[in-house]
């Protein structure tokens, strides 16, 4: 049986990885045929098998009649791009980890594949060696999804679990994640929730049937969080990780948010701790259901990018379905801001008489009935301000965030808020 012809765009951590899997893997190696590969620099020394043709010209490997499948590790969005969609337009398959691209230009992409009749495979770019893609679009294809909520950045994770466990500052948890490898030397995509909002695109798309474009998605970090926000939730019996999830609302639509959350300790994704990601997912005949294991790093990027080649290889790859979620736009995309949840809330208020009084009046004005507060005995800072930690009973998000633009024009309403998840 002749071996099915593979062309890698990028050889950096996860090209490289999957190139050394590809050697080493005795599954892989009896049906696929890695063939060429594409780099910018040529003169980089690379660790590739004698005969490997490495080119730093797109269309040399993309436009190969022998390629069958182009595997893209390039990153970023323009070059991977035009090469995924020059090896579509060839008729060739693709197996990507790029979460960014198919975020930004996934449409385009599926409907290419879908109408040349090629697969598009994509395990990789969600929680790395997690099978969280095929889950969705094999295993619970016929389940109703009701939620998907995600811990899918390890970057933060790591850090939210050094905060909570050692006590450490924000900025001393950033540095060893950093020191680890774990964080970037520009963690911002991370931090600021970016990186798993496009995750979140990903999976609402697989598992509600509609493209969630990644803007739209109301998407907050954790980077304003401080220890105190960690502890005072451990001492109330939570642990904040930032969650992406999507949930079907009572209306019948779809909510989506990236952001940090309280969660009960008992919680099956409180438990996830450091660079580990984890997804659970509510589906009506099945409930709920955990994936979990390392979400990021060359080892399990490569076994997914692995498994959807030896898909493509032994004739398995799903070819893009009607009812794939990045063919059908989500036209009505508002989020329902009357949904009763409760809320975690930390101001910044002037040490003075009636202040309290004040605040707790305008969230009562809104509807928003206080379950309790908390004023550390700090001094102030160097504006005069104090922490003033509250937490709500249910409460609309809607009428939270009018309560908070009122507090705002006394320059109070800037703060941290969070909601806070029941089991
Ligand atoms: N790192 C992870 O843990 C992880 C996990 C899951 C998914 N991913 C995804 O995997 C993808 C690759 O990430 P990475 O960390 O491997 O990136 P990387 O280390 O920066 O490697 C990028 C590779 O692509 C090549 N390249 C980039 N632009 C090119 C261009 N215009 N023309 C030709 N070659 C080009 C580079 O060539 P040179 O070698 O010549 O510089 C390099 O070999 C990204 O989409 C990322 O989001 C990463």
């Amino acid at each position: 049986m002749s071996k099915t012809v593979v062309a890698l765009a990028g050889l950096g951590t996860i090209g490289a990885g999957l190139a050394k899997l590809l050697c080493e893997n005795p599954a892989a190696g009896k049906v696929l045929r890695l063939k060429s590969v594409l780099v910018r620099d040529l003169s980089k020394p690379r660790a590739l098998p004698h005969g490997t043709i490495v080119s730093n010209k797109a269309s040399e490997i993309v436009e190969d009649p022998e390629v069958d499948v182009v595997v893209e590790a390039l990153g970023g969005v323009e070059s991977a791009f035009a090469v995924v969609e020059s090896a579509l337009k060839a008729g060739k398959h693709v197996v990507t980890a790029n979460k960014n691209l198919l975020a930004e230009k996934g449409p385009e992409l599926f409907a290419l594949a879908r109408q040349k009749g090629v697969s598009l495979g994509f395990e990789a770019s969600v929680c790395a060696g997690i099978p969280i893609i095929r889950t969705l679009r094999e295993a619970l294809r016929a389940e109703t999804i009701l939620s998907v909520e995600g811990i899918v950045n390890g970057t933060t994770n790591y850090i939210l679990t050094r905060m909570s466990e050692n006590a450490s500052s924000y900025t001393d948890a950033l540095r060893e994640a950093q020191e680890k490898g774990y964080a970037e030397p520009d963690p911002s995509y991370d931090v600021s929730g970016k990186d798993a909002a496009c995750k979140a695109t990903i999976l609402t798309s697989l598992a509600f049937g509609h493209f969630f474009p990644t803007d739209r998605i109301r998407t907050s970090g954790i980077s304003n969080l401080d220890s105190q926000d960690v502890s005072q939730a451990e001492a109330m019996g939570y642990r904040i990780k930032l969650i992406a999830a999507a949930r079907r609302t009572k209306n019948g639509q779809v909510d989506v948010e990236v952001a940090p959350v309280l969660l009960p300790k008992e919680h099956p994704l409180a438990s996830v701790r450091l660079e580990y990601n984890a997804v659970l997912v509510d589906s009506t005949g099945l409930g709920l259901t955990l994936y979990s294991g390392k979400g990021a790093g060359p080892a399990p990027t490569a076994v997914s990018l692995l498994a959807d080649l030896m898909d493509v290889a032994q004739g398995r790859a799903l070819l893009v379905e009607e009812e794939n979620g990045f063919l059908h736009r989500q036209e009505n995309f508002e989020c329902d801001r009357t949904q009763l949840e409760r809320f975690y809330i930390h101001l910044s208020v002037p040490d003075l008489p009636g202040v309290l009084a004040k605040v707790a009046g305008v969230l009562a004005a809104q509807g928003v009935s206080l379950a309790s507060v908390l004023q550390p005995e700090v001094k102030s800072d160097a504006e005069g301000l104090v922490p003033l930690i509250l937490t709500t009973h249910q409460a609309q998000r809607g009428r939270l965030d009018a309560a908070l633009a009122e507090l705002g024009k006394e320059g109070w309403g800037k703060g941290v808020v969070l909601r806070i998840q029941d089991v």
